[in-house]
């Protein structure tokens, strides 16, 4: 039935690599509540990322009342929800009772480095980028199913038999908000599925072929559904009851919606625990020549699907995390800034964080992290600047290989993102790239485009004009740096990327 025209908020759940999030926005697109959960990161061998989806689940539940108990609203008052995820990472669980089978396998786990070798094998890496718009790499969801398989044979024949389901977590929310094992709807967005290594971009369906030679059942599959739709509604026992779910977006392609590049050549940066660049092609699907991948960025509703670019590096605000967690050098992730501001420049110390491989442009897994140039005068204080640098320098490769593959270099960047709340990152990037960095005001992109994404499909929203009105500037860097001081920092930087590059045998 209609829902009451009081319902005149959107709550968005932004389900990321270490926290899930709500948030409750108005009609203007206002964040007015929010509340965000930790889970643990399980890092059981070299190289291996899991999550327990059971906490995920547990946190986006309390997440929710607490985002909705600080907006002060009531189900009544929602007209939608949104989900927006961490992407490419692997849950399977049983559908009768509901439960993972297995640890999630995050997106920057390596494990699967050997299957990605065997599927590479005569065929190279871009086995399947004619169909999906992606390399072999163990990035993708379909390489940790088949690991999952191989460690536990009867999990595929339980697939088969639609005993055992798939889902990015997304997927796994969705069941579990609209009734889990009680009914529970198994979908998913074109976005999250062209993650997957197993969805042709141009049917925007599962690839027969794919499935076949890799041996992943279909039964275990989620739909296939647009971003912008209701997929079902929020079961009783939770405080949105009735709610429909009538948004899902991939993270990055929720950010690139949050900050309304809805054209073609429009360009968003997301600086999480990784960065993520994407530039809007449209309808059209671009082929990269230059190491960017090829992914979908909505779909809304029956309309044809828009496309993108995107540059994946890896690992960015998790080099601060991991200078923090892993060699206590900071005790906040905050302080960092403070730190780097404490020398004039890096002392000579590059870091190269190639912890999961190199992504974009250069898609080799088997990179390792390196640190080059140290000499007995570097400080940790070197340390934590020549980490914030590595973020800017990894955004200037991708940015080279987007401006290489477009017709028009960019002329500015819009970013987003934690780590945009430092400054002296974004004079750096800017400095780099020469060419303005643009933060918005509302940095929660990410959720917001979730919720942009929800409010269209329940009519919230007339349409991609008026959320453009939404946006608003807030701060903005020029470019400082002489050109000659750029080019060598980018050259010096090239070379510290060449020492990660066969470094095990
Ligand atoms: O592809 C991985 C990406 O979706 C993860 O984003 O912000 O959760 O680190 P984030």
């Amino acid at each position: 039935g209609a829902r009451p025209t009081t319902a005149d908020h959107i709550l968005a759940i932004d389900q990321g690599t270490t926290s899930t999030r709500a948030i409750v926005f108005d009609s203007k697109g206002v964040p007015r509540g929010s509340s965000q959960l930790e889970h643990r990161q399980l890092f059981p061998a070299p190289g291996w990322v899991e999550h327990d989806a059971a906490e995920i689940w547990r946190n986006a539940q309390s997440v929710i009342e607490g985002a909705m108990r600080q907006a002060g609203v009531a189900a009544e008052s929602i007209a939608a929800v949104g989900i927006t995820n961490q992407r490419e990472t692997v849950v399977l669980w049983d559908r009768a009772t509901g439960e993972p089978v297995a640890n999630a396998i995050v997106w920057q786990d390596t494990r699967t480095q050997a299957i990605v070798d065997r599927l590479a094998e005569g065929h190279g890496i871009n086995r399947y980028t004619e169909a999906t718009g992606l390399p072999l790499s163990t990035y993708f969801s379909a390489t940790k199913i088949l690991w999952l398989f191989e460690q536990h044979p009867e999990l595929r024949e339980r697939a088969e038999r639609g005993e055992v389901l798939f889902g990015t977590t997304d997927s796994w929310l969705l069941w579990n908000l609209t009734g889990g094992a009680g009914g529970g709807v198994h979908a998913t967005d074109v976005t999250n599925a062209s993650r997957t290594l197993l969805m042709d971009l141009r049917t925007l369906d599962w690839d027969a072929t794919i499935l076949g030679e890799l041996g992943i059942p279909r039964a275990m599959l989620p739909e296939i559904r647009s971003s912008s739709e209701t997929y079902g509604a929020v079961a009783s026992g939770s405080p949105l009851d009735g709610v429909p779910v009538a948004g899902i977006l991939g993270d990055q392609q929720a950010a690139t919606f949050g900050q309304a590049a809805f054209s073609r050549g429009e360009v968003k940066n997301t600086y999480g625990t990784g960065n993520f660049l994407i530039v809007n092609t449209g309808t059209e699907i671009v082929r990269s020549k230059h190491g960017l991948i090829t992914t979908v960025a909505y779909q809304l509703g029956e309309q044809p699907a828009a496309y993108a670019l995107e540059g994946s590096i890896a690992v960015t605000g998790s080099l601060v995390q991991w200078l923090r967690d892993n060699l206590g050098l900071i005790s906040s992730s905050a302080e960092v800034e403070q730190l780097a501001a404490s020398v004039e420049d890096n002392g000579g110390v590059q870091i190269v964080p190639a912890f999961s491989g190199l992504f974009a442009p250069h898609w080799r897994p088997d990179a390792r992290g390196v640190i080059v140039g140290l000499t007995r005068y570097a400080t940790k204080a070197h340390f934590a600047r020549a980490a914030l640098e590595s973020t800017a320098l990894q955004t200037w490769e991708v940015l080279e290989a987007a401006d290489a593959d477009a017709a028009a270099p960019l002329e500015e960047l819009r970013v987003d993102g934690g780590m945009t709340a430092n400054s002296l990152l974004m004079q750096f990037q800017s400095d780099l790239l020469g060419v303005p960095v643009v933060r918005p005001k509302v940095t929660e992109t990410t959720a917001l485009g979730a919720a942009y994404a929800a409010g269209l499909a329940v009519g919230l929203w007339s349409g991609l004009d008026e959320l453009r009105e939404h946006w608003q500037e807030d701060a903005r860097w020029e470019p400082r740096m002489p050109v000659e001081e750029r080019d060598r920092r980018r050259r010096v930087w090239r070379k510290a990327v060449e020492r990660t590059l066969d470094w095990v045998d």
